[in-house]
């Protein structure tokens, strides 16, 4: 907890594949008694922005429960294409998600990269893709074990900030998220040291703002992910540089998901 938190902070759950529509319904009605106080205000600080990623299958039933129960929450994706229409069997347009009110896109995932074979050059299109539908792409970036072991781990980061922020803008970065999600702390129950996790976002915001111009550097919001939890998210986020978490595990159970948006 930290008494100066003036920053904007966006905790962001990504709920994987997990939940059918049934079951998400149960956790968005979860979410919503317990973000919400009886006067029907909400309980999160002002400064605290929420979004849930739920499945492709569950976007719509999520959708409605968040606008008819007025949840203060925004609506996120966990991926799409990068082409609007087409014959891409089995793909998902940024356009349809725009249409269903999605706001956030996570992109770039190390589980994409690696399961699925998403490429830098993938990543890019995808992050223009979300831009030009008006959404914010929540780009991650993050080293494995082995790259941190061998001294790596910045310079692993930097060749991925390098393959989006090269020749992009000042207003379009404003608007991309970036998640900061060492491999080998997602799912694992290690989370980073914050001091390691400061660092690495310490650094993000300074390779941005290289990429684009000095600017940038105030206002892009860096999150970090990696088995953040109820326990580690308040010592996380009162880091400088720290402006959210991108949470996994966690964001499954209402209870703790709603802790670490009121850790802030
Ligand atoms: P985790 O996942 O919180 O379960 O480690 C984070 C993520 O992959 O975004």
């Amino acid at each position: 907890m930290n008494a100066n938190f003036e920053k904007q902070v966006l905790i962001s759950g990504n709920w994987k594949m997990n939940e059918n529509h049934f079951e998400a319904l149960r956790l968005v009605q979860e979410l919503s008694a317990l973000l919400h106080l009886p006067n029907g205000e909400t309980v999160l600080s002002e400064s605290v922005m929420v979004s849930i990623h739920p499945t492709f299958t569950s976007i719509r039933t999520v959708q409605t429960a968040i606008e008819s129960d007025h949840v203060p929450v925004f609506l996120g994706a966990q991926n799409c294409h990068y082409i609007d229409k087409g014959a891409y069997t089995g793909e998902i347009s940024p356009d349809m998600l725009a249409k269903l009110g999605v706001q956030y896109v996570i992109t770039g995932h190390s589980e994409r990269r690696q399961y699925f074979f998403e490429t830098d050059e993938i990543v890019r299109k995808k992050v223009d893709a979300i831009l030009r539908h008006g959404m914010h792409p929540i780009l991650c970036v993050g080293e494995s074990m082995e790259e941190r072991n061998s001294g790596k781990a910045y310079n692993k980061v930097k060749e991925q900030l390098k393959a989006i922020f090269s020749a992009r803008s000042v207003e379009e970065t404003l608007r991309i998220v970036i998640a900061y999600e060492p491999i080998w702390a997602i799912g694992s129950g290690m989370t980073a040291t914050s001091g390691d996790a400061e660092d690495m976002c310490a650094y993000i915001r300074k390779e941005i703002g290289e990429l684009v111009g000095p600017e940038v550097t105030d206002g892009i919001l860096i999150q970090y992910g990696g088995s953040a939890n109820e326990q580690n998210a308040g010592d996380l986020l009162s880091q400088s540089n720290i402006d959210g978490l991108l949470v996994g595990g966690a964001s499954l159970d209402a209870k703790k998901f709603v802790a670490i948006c009121r850790s802030v």
